[in-house]
């Protein structure tokens, strides 16, 4: 069957360029985001210079109930989906007391909620049909949850958590889990406030495209999971072999905004 690809936040950064080297590769793409007018113009290059097909649905995934009717509409228009990346995703950056809570509340159902339906939902027909891919995209912070990122760090550890065990669940069905885990990239993600910051100043953000390029042979030929970049990978080893009241102490320091 000729893949048809369903990328979630497909408007800007990771998600804009697994579209563009998916693409590239002559793959037929769903792309979803808010923003249509940035959606059309990928679509609009990605039909030109590469002659693929490429749909776009427009769905505000923080809303509850978004993804099931994402998921119908995609059935209406009788598509059958062969992968699915879940990429959208926002971080909120503060204090958790001085954070709005419905602000917090929202990015709970765009990062979790929402991949949660979109995977059970694709998932499920996927296995009737025997064969399917869903790469859901987490972060470094899944292994280390961070001061400043307190709810978006635990949405990250749901996803790699909810992966993990969907991924043994499936075993054996023909379908596959796999799990995106970048460290900084540079994207509209990350702000000034981060970018001053100890952590940031350590683990330079890394480019989309990189990201990108791991993420299409994760998804293309991969499983389990994938730390990008060795010093992300080491990282995320650190709070297994630290004592907790050090780590705490390492992460006070690095998330604090650097002197210069
Ligand atoms: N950048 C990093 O340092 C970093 C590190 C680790 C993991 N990640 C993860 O990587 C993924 C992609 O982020 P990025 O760095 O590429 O940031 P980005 O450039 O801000 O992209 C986020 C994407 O999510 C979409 N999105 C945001 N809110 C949405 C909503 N309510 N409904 C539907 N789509 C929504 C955005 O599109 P619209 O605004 O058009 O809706 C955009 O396409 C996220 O899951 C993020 O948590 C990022």
């Amino acid at each position: 069957m000729k893949d048809l690809i369903l990328i979630t936040g497909a408007s800007s950064g990771i998600g804009y360029h697994l579209a563009v080297q998916l693409a590239e590769k002559k793959i037929d793409l769903i792309l979803t985001a808010r923003n249509e007018d940035a959606l059309n113009r990928l679509r609009n290059s990605l039909i030109e210079k590469y002659k693929v097909t490429v749909h776009v649905l427009i769905s505000d995934l923080s809303q509850p109930g978004s993804a099931v009717t994402l998921f119908n509409d995609i059935r209406e228009k009788n598509l059958t989906v062969t992968k699915v990346i879940n990429n959208a995703g926002i971080g909120l950056y503060g204090n958790v007391i001085d954070l709005p809570l419905e602000s917090q509340l929202a990015m709970i159902e765009l990062n979790v909620s929402s991949v949660v339906a979109l995977t059970k939902l694709f998932a499920g027909e996927m296995v009737k049909r025997g064969s399917g891919t869903i790469m859901n995209v987490a972060s470094l912070l899944s292994f280390l949850p961070f001061p400043y990122y307190s709810v978006y760090s635990a949405t990250k550890t749901f996803v790699l958590a909810f992966s993990e065990t969907m991924a043994a669940e499936l075993e054996g069905t023909g379908v596959n889990i796999v799990t995106l885990c970048p460290g900084p990239v540079d994207t509209n993600f990350t702000t000034d406030s981060m970018l001053s910051t100890n952590a940031y100043k350590a683990n330079r953000p890394v480019s989309p495209e990189f990201v990108a390029s791991e993420g299409v042979k994760l998804l293309l030929k991969g499983s389990g999971k994938k730390i990008v970049g060795f010093n992300n990978w080491f990282i995320s080893n650190l709070p297994r072999i630290t004592p907790d009241r050090l780590m705490i102490r390492i992460k006070k320091h690095l998330s604090s905004q650097r002197a210069s």
